[in-house]
């Protein structure tokens, strides 16, 4: 589906590929290359290779424990420069880096509103901010773009703090009933020395995968609506300067904002902007409390997953219930044709949001990932604790090839040597099975939490008895275990809790 060449705030882009119109939810099924993708075809041509036995395990393992009271927090992107240079000199192999020289021709482009003292600036900034503009330049066709504050947040324009990230604040900006979420990165330049040192500035490597990443799923169903980036210079308007000051969650007045008022920004003060659509609410904030919702909560993050397994070889690899959004719908009336149709009940929605620590291969074979060997911190959060045994239990499978969680203090320095050779360039679609088995195990929780119906959870855990069985990591392959989220895609299908028609209406 071509996107209307209609922008309704931001500054009136020359290139029709940046046309977005503010608020457009609806990925279409085309794919970057602009071939027409069918993923109940995809998914249905990997059904041969199931070959499945069964054989009963004891199921207690998988209680679900909330990550509160950990020793990791959200900023778990935080490492060292050393270190951080080293991984992402990594994260783009060979091919990629000898196919991408030729593209760089100073890929910045300037606004009418930039000044000379501003293009001399950049330029001493060109060498650090040549991997974004560079792999940008390549993956959209056009330049990133420099704008000015007042043409990304348009007069009359609603604006709301609702997040911070490890490196970000996210902002909702909202106008004429429609919305665009802003995610806020200052960057670690040399013309702004007081970067150098800044906590909440990031260095700009840190930041191309995520953005690659979020520009090759864009257009695919159940994935954020990436619209465009932008390098903003200098101290944040007046109407983020009050939103941050009005947050009440991340608030500047009781000290629980991690990033500094926006208006001591100095003017050399280099910003990403990560314009997304608007996914709606975290799944973190939602109570569940029909088994609808959990089901359709469920089911569609698994399709999502799973086509995007098939078309990029993706892996999350951190898909907990911050990273998740929901929108609410119509629920639909139950289709009396189909008796085991579980999905789509509800109206809810959902996108899979936060690339951070992602993997994928994109069109043109490049390999973007983020090394989470670089920064061991976020395999330390607390044992028990099943986000953090989550991250554990990848790299454990990652370095052995087994299903085995290595524990906590396994988990140091010294472990790096362990890899057998696994990096995590590598595609290891179990990382989304052990999410999927994460999400199951929250989605109860919550519902339960939520004053859900226990019956109908009871219903809901007899019907998802066998896919818990192959999600369980005691589960053997050979007895069905689940290896990546195509395999629970068909399981999905074969139950028939998503019909056919849903399939390929997912949009
Ligand atoms: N498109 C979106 N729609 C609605 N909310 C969003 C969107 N993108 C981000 N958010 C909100 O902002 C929060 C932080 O965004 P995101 O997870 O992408 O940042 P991050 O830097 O990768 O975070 P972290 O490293 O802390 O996980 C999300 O948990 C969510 O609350
Ligand atoms: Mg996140």
């Amino acid at each position: 589906m071509p996107r209307p060449k209609v922008r309704t705030y931001g500054k009136k882009k020359c290139i029709d590929a940046a046309c977005t119109i503010f608020g457009e939810e609806s990925p279409s099924l085309i794919s970057s290359s602009g071939t027409v993708r069918d993923p109940l075809s995809d998914v249905t041509s990997q059904l041969s290779k199931l070959n499945v036995q069964h054989e009963e395990v004891d199921n207690d393992e998988d209680d679900w424990l909330p990550s509160n009271g950990s020793e990791v927090t959200g900023q778990h992107h935080q490492v060292n420069s050393e270190s951080q240079g080293q991984s992402h000199k990594r994260s783009i192999d060979a091919s990629d880096q000898s196919s991408t020289r030729a593209i760089y021709d100073g890929s910045v482009a300037y606004t009418a509103s930039s000044d000379d003292s501003s293009i001399k600036e950049l330029s001493l900034d060109d060498i650090v901010l040549k991997p974004l503009t560079e792999t940008y330049k390549k993956d959209r066709g056009y330049s990133l773009r420099i704008t000015n504050w007042d043409d990304l947040i348009p007069q009359g324009a609603d604006v709301e703090k609702i997040a911070e990230a490890s490196f970000a604040e996210v902002y909702r900006v909202s106008i004429d009933g429609q919305s665009s979420i802003l995610k806020l990165m200052q960057l670690k330049i040399p013309s702004d020395p007081l970067s150098a040192t800044s906590k909440s500035a990031i260095e700009v490597e840190t930041v191309v995968s995520e953005i690659r990443l979020m520009n090759a799923l864009t257009e695919h169903p159940g994935f954020v609506t990436f619209k465009e980036a932008h390098l903003v210079r200098g101290k944040p308007c007046p109407a983020i300067i009050r939103a941050y000051c009005n947050c009440r969650k991340w608030s500047p007045a009781n000290g629980t904002s991690e990033f500094p008022n926006p208006q001591f920004f100095l003017p050399n003060a280099l910003f990403l902007v990560i314009e997304l659509g608007d996914a709606g609410i975290v799944l973190d904030d939602v109570p569940v409390q029909n088994i609808h919702q959990l089901w359709d909560i469920f089911i569609g993050v698994i399709i999502s997953l799973g086509c995007a397994e098939l078309w990029f070889k993706f892996e999350h690899r951190d898909l907990h219930e911050s990273n998740i959004c929901i929108k609410f719908g119509e629920p639909k009336p139950i289709d009396g044709e189909n008796p085991s149709q579980k999905y789509g009940l509800s109206g809810i929605r959902t996108t899979i949001i936060d690339y951070g620590l992602s993997r994928a291969t994109l069109q043109n074979d490049d390999r973007v990932y983020y090394d989470m060997d670089s920064d061991l911190a976020i395999f330390h959060g607390s044992p028990g604790h099943t986000q953090f045994d989550t991250y554990r239990r990848m790299r454990s499978h990652l370095f052995t090839g087994e299903r085995k969680m290595h524990p906590k203090a396994w988990h140091d320095e010294q472990s790096k040597a362990w890899n057998e050779g696994h990096t995590w360039r590598e595609y290891i679609p179990y990382t989304n099975v052990l999410w999927i088995k994460y999400l199951l195990g929250y989605l109860k929780k919550n519902f339960r939490d939520s004053g859900g119906n226990l019956e109908d959870l009871r219903r809901f855990e007899k019907d998802t008895t066998e896919l818990k069985r192959r999600l369980d990591p005691r589960t053997l392959v050979k007895n069905g275990a689940f290896t990546s989220a195509i395999d629970v895609s068909i399981y999905v299908q074969d139950m028939e809790w998503i019909t056919d028609t849903q399939i390929t209406e997912l949009d």
